[in-house]
């Protein structure tokens, strides 16, 4: 269920190209993108971190704190729409970087939440856009615990790929990751 060792790479390099500085993650899971987040980040960095598994957060959080970045993490464990809503609600702050990685089915809706809450100019990277490379496949050639998560993918790239609010690259690296960078 993780991230890939060279996706994770990418996103450290990523991180510190754009001197992402404030950042937020929707899908934790042990924290292997996390960690790689929050050792690319300064040392006032902070990354906002949500995923309804406190467990697996847990387990990887030994980690963070072997690796001295534990200060950097805002853990919050939660429905990752309703946790997105409330930062939208809340007191404002931006942010400069977005990580998501959970719930494919919601990934239009936590564009639009993003979309008020990461700076103009800042982006949005969302992972598993090639879905396994199921994508280029016929809906029967797919295994069929894969096809709900198929289709939202299939779904979100066409929404995204005619979204003017945004620019997009998809890049193959993992099984996709959809850069997006904010534009209005
Ligand atoms: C693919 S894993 C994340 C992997 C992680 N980025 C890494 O590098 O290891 C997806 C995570 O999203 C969480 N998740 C799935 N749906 C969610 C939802 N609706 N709200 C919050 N967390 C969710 C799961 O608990 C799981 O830990």
């Amino acid at each position: 269920m993780g991230t890939p060792i060279d996706e994770g790479l990418f996103l450290s390099m990523l991180v510190k190209m754009i001197n992402a500085k404030n950042t937020l993650e929707i899908g934790v899971f042990t924290g292997y993108s996390l960690l790689t987040t929050a050792l690319a980040l300064p040392e006032d960095g902070r990354i906002t971190a949500i995923d309804f598994n406190q467990e697996s957060f847990d387990l990887g959080l030994e980690f963070m704190k072997k690796a001295g970045v534990d200060h950097k993490i805002n853990f919050i464990k939660s429905d990752s729409l309703k946790a997105l809503d409330q930062l939208v609600n809340g007191e404002k702050q931006e942010f400069d970087f977005a990580f998501v990685d959970a719930d494919k089915t919601n990934y239009v809706n936590f564009l639009e939440r993003l979309l008020k809450l990461v700076k103009v100019g800042g982006t949005i990277a969302f992972d598993n856009t090639l879905w396994f490379g199921t994508v280029v496949d016929e809906e029967d050639e797919v295994i069929t615990r894969m096809r709900p998560y198929r289709t939202a993918i299939l779904e979100f790239n066409k929404k995204i790929a005619l979204d003017p609010r945004v620019e997009i690259a998809l890049v193959s690296i993992g099984d996709g990751i959809t850069l997006c960078r904010r534009l209005v």
